[in-house]
């Protein structure tokens, strides 16, 4: 039939967010969508049970986003290949660390990708190697040869999906990727405002969550909102001259009016789990790695990679000096300087 099969590669707490989503919205429209929505499930064992059989179970998924009901349409699979079979809409929502061994996965058998597959990516980070930089939809774009969109917005996974009221941005690289992507994820209390730019819609994603660890630091030394505002507001330029100034195509407009710039930017700065650790990073002089163990229960920080994938690429521009408070969070974070600096000479 010409209905689209959806499948979800990932099932951490936004991975499995998301897929309740796109599950519902399946049921929502059934002329366009088989109702059977696909998770892949990284298997683990949780209180001596497999994750995938307490998901389908007990439709929760109890170890990344505890407390919330899934639809009985969303099955949980643990074989990368039977959740892309016949898949015509695939969303990719791994951490970005573990993004490359699931396209080698994917890309192993030939054929394993439906040719007329459209994916959208809604991981937060970029892919640096020496002087070049690319956001993870234009790899996945290049690994799978399908089109794919970048879907980022101010959307903590749990407040998602307990049904609060919230936006997203999907940024489409065509008209007919727009209709389809609003489609899958438009719902009353999650409102998808699509635009053309893929870029300015990776870029503010990734590179928020660098902001974020500032934010928690500014936390962590007890300063006060003047502050806090002070380090979105550097943040929000830092991370939109670095985007005009390596990315084509891109729109300044989607980091002042969108939900995946601004917006993000407040929600993770406030709620955020790079926040939270960046905070307790400060407190504690623990490492984030340590930090990260402690207090995510398996989930994954994005930010501190992100600063030094971004340093390591402005090193090698030679222009780490331009992006002061992106250089900052670097240096704290992984070079021993004191995290008093942060704001000197801002
Ligand atoms: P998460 O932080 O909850 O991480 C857990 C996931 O990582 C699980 O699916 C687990 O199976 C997987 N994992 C752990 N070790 C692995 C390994 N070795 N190989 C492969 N997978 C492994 O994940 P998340 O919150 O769903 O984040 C995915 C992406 O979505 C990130 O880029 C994140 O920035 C972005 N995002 C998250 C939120 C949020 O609120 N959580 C919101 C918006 C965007
Ligand atoms: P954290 O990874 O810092 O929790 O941010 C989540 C997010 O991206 C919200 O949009």
């Amino acid at each position: 039939s010409g209905k689209h099969r959806i499948a979800v590669i990932g099932s951490g707490s936004w991975g499995t967010a998301l897929a309740k989503i796109a599950a519902e919205n399946a049921l929502r429209h059934p002329s366009r969508f088989h109702s059977e929505v696909r998770l892949w499930v990284r298997q683990k064992q949780v209180n001596g049970k497999k994750l995938t059989d307490v998901i389908n179970k007990t439709h929760m998924n109890s170890n990344y986003l505890p407390g919330v009901l899934l639809p009985e349409n969303l099955v949980a699979t643990p074989k990368l290949s039977d959740v892309v079979k016949d898949a015509t809409i695939i969303i990719m929502v791994t951490p970005h660390q573990f993004l490359h061994t699931v396209i080698s996965e994917l890309t192993r058998i030939p054929g394993t990708i439906h040719p007329g597959a459209r994916v959208v990516s809604a991981i937060k980070g970029v892919e640096v190697e020496g002087t070049n930089i690319s956001t993870f939809a234009s790899l996945i774009e290049k690994e799978l040869g399908t089109p794919c969109s970048a879907l980022s917005g101010a959307n903590i996974a749990l407040e998602v999906a307990q049904g609060q009221f919230c936006e997203t941005t999907i940024g489409c690289p065509s008209s007919d990727d727009a209709k389809l992507w609003h489609a899958v994820f438009d719902a009353p209390t999650f409102r998808v405002n699509t635009v053309e730019d893929v870029n300015g819609v990776s870029l503010s994603g990734a590179l928020k969550n660098v902001v974020a660890l500032a934010a928690g630091m500014v936390d962590g030394l007890r300063l006060g909102g003047n502050t806090k505002a002070a380090i979105l507001r550097i943040g929000l330029q830092e991370m939109t001259n670095f985007t005009l100034e390596f990315f084509d195509g891109v729109q300044a407009a989607t980091f002042s009016n969108e939900s995946a710039g601004i917006a993000d930017l407040i929600t993770t700065c406030y709620g955020g789990r790079n926040r939270k650790c960046a905070e307790e990073f400060v407190k504690t002089g623990h490492s984030f790695e340590v930090i990260e163990r402690r207090l995510l229960n398996g989930q994954k920080l994005q930010g501190t990679a992100t600063a030094e994938e971004v340093n390591r690429f402005l090193t090698a521009r030679g222009c780490a000096d331009k992006y002061p408070l992106f250089e900052k969070v670097f240096k704290i974070s992984f070079e021993g300087m004191p995290p008093s600096q942060l704001v000197k000479g801002l």
